[in-house]
């Protein structure tokens, strides 16, 4: 199977796993990337069956809108029952490494708000230990140089992100070179330097279920 294929069949088992909750007042989290997107097209034919979605990006929100799902502000909701992502790695504790897209800081404000965070992905995301990927971090544009040399000081390789601004109209720099010990601990201390937004490791509030779409199919874990 291509990962493309890996992909379709993570997104129509995410399907499967939402579709016996929707109810007419359900507002539904949705992510960002590829695999999201693979999602949102799936859900536009159950449009009726729910209230509609937050989203965790502007493009996301343009699809979802496209395709005749209505966008709530996230102000505006109160119970936000699932929130369906992917993600740029994932560990066996569920922990992740996101914001490939440059979604991290929106993505982590949905993840928050909901009860269910459905981590969808295709095996290539799975590893045993977070940093291959380089770890994103959402910046204050003024902040960059000075964040940049605290993140060589935890010893990460940080490179800005050229030409890339985020939603929140903040830049990005990618921790390369950075293998992560201790997920929880190192997202408090990114987090922890005076212009950061956000990290991308999504530790502290990990998934509660991962689908992880593999030659033999869909494997499921939910820690909760
Ligand atoms: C965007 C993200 C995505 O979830 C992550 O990059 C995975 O993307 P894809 O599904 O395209 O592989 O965090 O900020």
């Amino acid at each position: 199977m291509t990962q493309d294929e890996l992909k379709a069949a993570v997104a129509d088992a995410a399907i499967k796993e939402i579709e016996p909750h929707l109810e007419k007042n359900t507002v539904l989290g949705i992510g960002t990337g590829s695999t999201a997107n693979l999602f949102i097209d799936r859900l536009a034919p159950l449009s009726e069956r729910f209230k509609g979605a937050v989203a965790s990006s502007e493009a996301s929100a343009k699809r979802l809108q496209a395709l005749g799902i209505e966008v709530f502000e996230l102000n505006s909701v109160g119970d936000v029952p699932f929130y369906i992502d992917g993600a740029d790695e994932v560990n066996a504790n569920l922990q992740m490494i996101k914001g490939g897209g440059a979604a991290l800081t929106r993505e982590k404000i949905v993840a928050a708000c909901a009860k269910r965070f459905i981590c969808i992905a295709d095996g290539s995301k799975y590893v045993a230990q977070l940093g291959n990927f380089p770890l994103p971090v959402e910046v204050i544009p003024m902040a960059r140089s000075y964040v940049a040399r605290e993140l060589v000081k935890l010893g990460a390789d940080p490179v800005y992100r050229q030409g890339v601004v985020t939603d929140n109209g903040n830049q990005i720099i990618d921790c390369f070179d950075f293998m992560i010990d201790d997920p929880a601990s190192m997202e408090a201390r990114i987090n922890a330097i005076v212009g950061v937004v956000t990290n991308g490791l999504f530790a502290q509030r990990g998934a509660d279920v991962l689908l992880l779409s593999t030659e033999n199919g869909v494997e499921r874990t939910a820690l909760r």
